[in-house]
């Protein structure tokens, strides 16, 4: 019989793994807490939560016993024309602790696709009111996730080579590291000058798949401040910076100035499904609600009905 090591090196594709040179993939059988442990008996820190997103650690009894009981009563359902009481509930207490400006919940499956939500929300909100604003701008080194859009979004990184042709065009200006604002606020100013921008997308003070590298609130505060006064949309990608990773609540909560939209996952479900929000302001939502049929929102997915797990957490950090 083979062992769990053997069938896993016969039948799977590990993400971000050079299948021939990688020590044998760990094969963990129980987690609890910040521990996972082997058949073997042996025990281990997870010290990266597993990606940043198991936030109250593995086996989480109570997020467990609550998507036991919503398996049970009702496990989705389509969400075009239908709705229920747990989605409901996580985006009214969503918009509770996301900074005020923010108005509405759309879901979708993952980090990435909160993403391209994002970024299809901004590129129809010009398209709607046929205003030729199409630039979108990011920072070098960002990361926003491995979809096509993400990948654009995201800087040259080593990940995205192979794709380079397939992807759309995105101005990259450096981001404002410590010594390098300066450089960063003329790249923004230049730009903006040059082209006709929908959107700036950023992770809010932590880059985090280019390096961990960190940089002030003031200065995106002033990126921002510039973006918004040429009317362009601000989207902070809070996938790995959300719920508490910085401190406090979200990055975006250091801010003086607000992102018009919000990209949320990783910590979202504690690790235990995937899941991936956007939220935006009601500046944007009436742009789509006053429109014409064919101006509406194209973008679904089925979610999973989970009852919010996390909540009693939440209940915490809301006081
Ligand atoms: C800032 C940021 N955005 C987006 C993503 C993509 O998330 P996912 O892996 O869930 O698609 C990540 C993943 O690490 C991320 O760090």
């Amino acid at each position: 019989m083979m062992t769990w090591l053997e069938k896993d090196a016969r039948y799977i594709w590990h993400p971000y793994t050079q299948m021939k040179t990688a020590a044998p993939s760990l094969p963990i059988v129980r987690g609890e807490g910040a521990l996972l442990m082997t058949e073997d008996g042996k025990t281990y820190i997870d010290a990266v939560s597993s990606w940043w997103v198991n936030l109250h650690g593995h086996g989480h009894p109570y997020i467990a016993e609550r998507i036991a009981v919503q398996a049970r009563t009702l496990e989705q359902v389509i969400f075009a024309g239908f709705t229920h009481p747990p989605a409901i509930e996580l985006a009214e207490r969503l918009l509770q602790i996301l900074p005020f400006n923010q108005a509405k919940v759309f879901y979708s499956d993952n980090g990435s696709t909160s993403v391209e939500v994002a970024l299809k929300i901004a590129i129809q909100y010009f398209h709607n009111q046929e205003i030729p604003h199409k630039t979108i701008i990011a920072f070098e080194n960002g990361y926003h996730g491995d979809t096509f859009g993400a990948m654009s979004a995201s800087g040259d990184l080593s990940f995205n080579i192979a794709f380079q042709d397939y992807l759309f065009q995105v101005k990259h200006i450096p981001p404002p590291l410590p010594g390098q604002e300066e450089a960063s606020l003329q790249a923004m100013n230049k730009v903006l000058l040059e082209n006709k921008v929908c959107a700036f997308i950023f992770e809010p003070l932590v880059m985090g798949a280019g390096g961990m590298l960190m940089y002030e609130p003031e200065i995106l505060d002033q990126l921002i401040e510039m973006a918004h006064y040429q009317g362009i949309i601000c989207i902070a990608d809070e996938v790995m910076t959300g719920f508490g990773r910085t401190g406090k609540l979200f990055a975006s909560h250091y801010l003086k100035q607000q992102p018009d939209i919000f990209c949320l996952s990783k910590g979202l479900t504690g690790g235990f499904l995937p899941m991936g929000v956007t939220t935006c302001t009601q500046a944007i939502l009436m742009l789509f609600g006053r429109m014409t049929n064919t101006k509406r929102f194209f973008t679904g997915i089925l979610i999973p009905l989970i009852r919010w797990a996390a909540r009693r957490h939440w209940q915490v950090w809301i006081c």
